[in-house]
């Protein structure tokens, strides 16, 4: 059975885009997706000084095993000034020193929402351009602009309906994508 990948690229425990995962990944039948929380998974800051004095931490190696066993990804990143966040740029850095391309010539969506009216765009643009060059394949992109007015959180789903039904339409992309 195909299986999708779901995590944020958030490292706070409030994440509005790991929210946004869990609307998104509900959208998959249960045993297809595996939403996970990056922050389960601390990694020191890339350093060759570890990479040669150690090898690479255990938690470097779990995330690429799990990249290994999914067929897919439902990434949502936050915006931090125009770019991606320190917690999962470490995480492709280290995946980058490992054999193999970090996404595997796997399809993945990408999301970002933020509090503000731009929704993560400039990032989103940003990481959609360098996915080739991360090894994978942008079959969408979803943002969702000022979260706390679109998103209800206590039902943990977007407030509009075409906006819905385009994160719907994203999900969907991915599972064709997946095969
Ligand atoms: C260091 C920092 C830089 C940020 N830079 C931007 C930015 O460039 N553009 C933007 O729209 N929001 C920016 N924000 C707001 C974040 O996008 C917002 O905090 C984020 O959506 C929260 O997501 P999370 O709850 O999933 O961590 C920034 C926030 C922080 C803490």
């Amino acid at each position: 059975m195909k299986k999708i990948l779901a995590f944020s690229g958030s490292s706070s425990s409030r994440s509005i885009n790991q929210k946004l995962v869990r609307a998104a990944a509900g959208h998959l039948e249960p045993s297809n997706v595996t939403v996970i929380d990056i922050r389960d998974y601390p990694i020191p800051i890339y350093s060759i000084d570890i990479e040669e004095g150690e090898g690479f931490p255990e938690n470097a190696l779990r995330l690429r095993a799990l990249f290994s066993e999914h067929d897919g990804f439902l990434i949502s990143c936050p915006e931090n000034n125009s770019s991606i966040t320190v917690i999962l740029k470490n995480v492709i850095d280290w995946m980058s020193r490992m054999e193999g391309k970090i996404f595997q010539e796997k399809p993945v969506v990408l999301m970002s929402t933020t509090p503000g009216k731009n929704g993560g765009r400039t990032n989103l643009e940003h990481m959609a351009k360098l996915m080739p060059w991360w090894g994978g394949s942008v079959v969408a992109t979803f943002s969702l602009a000022r979260f706390q007015d679109t998103f209800d959180v206590e039902a943990g789903a977007l407030r509009d309906a075409e906006q819905q039904a385009e994160l719907l339409a994203a999900v969907k992309a991915l599972e064709v994508a997946v095969g």
